[in-house]
């Protein structure tokens, strides 16, 4: 049974989950044709609320032929006394595959400690795989898989830190500009950079937003404030200078990419005018987590098709 905490739980297999990811967007047909859920269902617990994750995981795993169920924590004994642990024995004897949005990562950790089937970590305070698949999947339709430079700019966050690590399994350089006192989580960083080491990633943290767009080939922010953190009051104000606006996006390269996980808040982190602009693959990068979460629960719950796809992938490319 393997669990996806973070993306680098796929790291080996990550550039094929996605190639297989850009296939089956390019062709429905060929989900519709292999059905690889048939006859398996898929549990998804929400703690928090969601649009683009939950919506897009239901939806693929529909169009795989499988069932899925959301689980809202308030509906269920988890949010009452029954503890992760019992949670998990009792709903790995029904489901094939688990998903988990929480606040505290230990607890997904938790979950997949004590679950026979995989759990997919659907966010938490610490990680997004599922958001870094979609984003590097967006990013290698829009640019290829040549050295590419992409700009953080904004909060050391959850959102960062798979970003983080899916550009080094790429071998592509990140530079992440946050206000001091707002730095990605250093067993994150160490953990990216050890991958790097091997790829050839150059990792780069900076105060200076400016400094981290100069010639990037994709920009990309977050909100300030996550989930989880609005009884944090003061915090937006650390953040000036750090919206990503028409002033500092023209320091990038032209044909520069923008990318926002959504929500955005819109006047806060990012403006109107770059949200809307063309450079802006925003809603390309939502879809993009539909057919990269149908990749990645294939992988984890009927290899032996994921493993087919594999070989007509070899075929085709
Ligand atoms: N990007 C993302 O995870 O969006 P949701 O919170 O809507 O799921
Ligand atoms: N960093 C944000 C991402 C939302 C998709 C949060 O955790 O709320």
């Amino acid at each position: 049974m393997n669990s996806v905490l973070s993306i680098d739980d796929l790291s080996e297999d990550l550039e094929q989950i996605l190639q297989w990811a850009i296939t089956m967007k390019s062709d429905d047909e060929i989900a519709a044709d292999f059905f690889p859920l048939m006859n398996m269902s898929i549990g998804s617990i929400y703690e928090k609320p969601s649009t683009r994750t939950r919506v897009s995981f239901e939806v693929g795993i529909n169009k795989l032929g499988g069932n899925s169920l959301t689980l809202l924590k308030g509906d269920i004994q988890l949010g009452k006394s029954e503890t992760i642990a019992d949670t998990a024995r009792v709903l790995s004897r029904y489901l094939d595959a688990m998903t988990y949005r929480c606040y505290s990562h230990s607890d997904v950790a938790e979950l997949a400690n004590n679950s026979k089937v995989p759990v997919i970590n659907a966010l938490s305070d610490k990680h997004h795989p599922c958001q870094a698949a979609a984003d590097l999947m967006t990013i290698i339709e829009k640019k290829g898989m040549e050295k590419l430079k992409i700009a953080w700019v904004g909060d050391g966050n959850n959102v960062l830190h798979d970003l983080m690590l899916a550009a080094s399994i790429f071998g592509f350089d990140i530079t992440w500009a946050v206000p001091k006192g707002y730095e990605p989580d250093s067993e994150v960083v160490n953990r990216s950079e050890i991958i790097a080491e091997k790829t050839g990633s150059k990792l780069i943290e900076t105060n200076d937003p400016v400094d981290a767009v100069k010639n990037a080939d994709v920009i990309y922010t977050d909100v300030f404030v996550s989930m989880g953190e609005e009884h944090l009051d003061n915090k937006m104000n650390d953040f000036s200078g750090f919206q990503v606006n028409e002033e500092l996006v023209s320091k990038a390269k032209e044909d520069y990419i923008f990318m926002h996980c959504l929500p955005a808040h819109r006047g806060e982190e990012v403006t109107d005018y770059v949200m809307d602009s063309k450079n802006s693959v925003v809603f390309d990068q939502a879809e993009n987590r539909m057919w990269s979460q149908m990749s990645i629960l294939t992988y984890l719950v009927n290899r032996p098709a994921w493993e087919t796809y594999s070989q007509l992938l070899e075929i085709n490319y």
